[in-house]
């Protein structure tokens, strides 16, 4: 009976054993919540987070939102529920997200908003970001840089309205776009809410809203293509000829490019980008895309995880900006961008090692 009993003790700590190592297997210290697999930019940061967590040997977790509010929030539920430490979050909606990650605050989770901004809600801790109005400040003055003479059609287009970062990369944009249609260099072609407050150096958040309104593509290459097809029907050939396209990130750029390269009366298009997507890079080789905008992700992920590591070890956070998103003053690690045009391509990317030569065809 005694052997017996010793038999079942030593089975139950063996079993509470294995439990513990199962829990702990399972636990993680640093969570990441990304918004979609369907855009190769998030792709770049899962692949770099990978990487860098697994040298810093730190148990993490990387999940998608899918676009879809619901998944963001049981993503995060399901993070807490794994013990996490830091949360690493970039929204899908960063209105909907408020709520999500005021739960993980609650729950003692430190909250970094990464890459994309949550506004109205003191559940932020930190922020890593690059500087957005400078990512629209480059797209404009590129446009305004190709540009000869007045009259020049200028065809805009905008991101998610869902996405904080859609309206600072266009008010960048606007910054210095405007002066230049005031003094009749550029037309808006595709914008009758934009038209209406061509004379207005500063917009509201209304006045903004009206044109993203009517200019988003949702950061989707089909409502995109759509966008571009519905311009191109309406406009005469007229507003056609050589065109100035502001496209906010690289995938609806090869989208809204597709579809002018294809207009009989466009002779010449100049587009913008911004991510720096394989694909891109090959567009821009090829003339196809003008430029874009590198947002390097290995100094994003780099930053968030340096971030992520300070607070595990109860270290001082490395910050150098402040970004006041109405509710508080939050502390940001802020990253500058880099304009990629044809001529830069091979040093900002193949040379800095961003990626391989052999990824590209047609380069010299
Ligand atoms: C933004 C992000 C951009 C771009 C876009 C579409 O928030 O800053 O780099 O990827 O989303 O997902």
């Amino acid at each position: 009976m005694k052997k017996l009993l010793a038999l079942v003790l030593v089975l139950s700590f063996i079993m509470s054993m294995g439990l513990a190592t199962a829990l702990a297997d399972d636990s993680i210290q640093v969570g990441i919540v990304l918004p979609t697999k369907d855009e190769p930019r998030w792709i770049q940061d899962e692949t770099r987070f990978s990487t860098i967590l697994d040298q810093a040997g730190f148990t993490y977790q990387v999940l998608f939102s899918q676009g879809n509010v619901a998944t963001e929030k049981s993503n995060v539920e399901t993070l807490v529920s794994k013990g996490m430490k830091v949360l690493i979050i970039c929204p899908h909606d960063a209105t909907a997200v408020q709520s999500t990650v005021e739960y993980a605050h609650q729950e003692g989770v430190t909250v970094i908003s990464y890459d994309r901004l949550i506004n109205d809600t003191t559940a932020i801790d930190y922020v890593v970001g690059f500087d957005s109005e400078s990512v629209g400040v480059a797209q404009g003055q590129y446009l305004i840089d190709q540009a000869e003479g007045t009259g020049n059609p200028l065809y805009l287009y905008a991101g998610a309205m869902t996405d904080e970062n859609a309206f600072i990369f266009f008010n960048g944009a606007w910054k210095v776009l405007q002066p230049k249609i005031a003094d009749g260099t550029f037309r808006i072609i595709n914008s009758k809410a934009a038209i209406a407050v061509q004379d207005k150096p500063e917009l509201t958040r209304e006045e903004l809203a009206a044109i993203l309104g009517e200019i988003t593509n949702n950061w989707d290459f089909n409502v995109q293509k759509s966008k571009a097809e519905a311009d191109l029907t309406v406009a005469p050939a007229s507003d056609k000829g050589t065109v100035y396209i502001l496209a906010p990130n690289d995938g609806t750029a090869r989208a809204a490019a597709d579809v002018f390269a294809t207009d009989r009366d466009v002779e010449k298009y100049f587009i913008t980008g911004q991510d720096a997507e394989v694909a891109s890079i090959q567009y821009i080789i090829e003339g196809k895309q003008s430029m874009t905008v590198l947002k390097d992700t290995r100094y994003l992920t780099d930053a968030a995880v340096a971030m992520a590591k300070e607070i595990l070890d109860g270290a001082e956070v490395t910050t150098n900006a402040i970004y006041n998103n109405n509710a508080a003053e939050i502390p940001m690690n802020q990253l500058q961008v880099i304009s990629v045009t044809q001529d830069s391509v091979k040093a900002d990317i193949i040379e800095s090692g961003y990626y391989e030569a052999s990824q590209f065809t047609g380069l010299e």
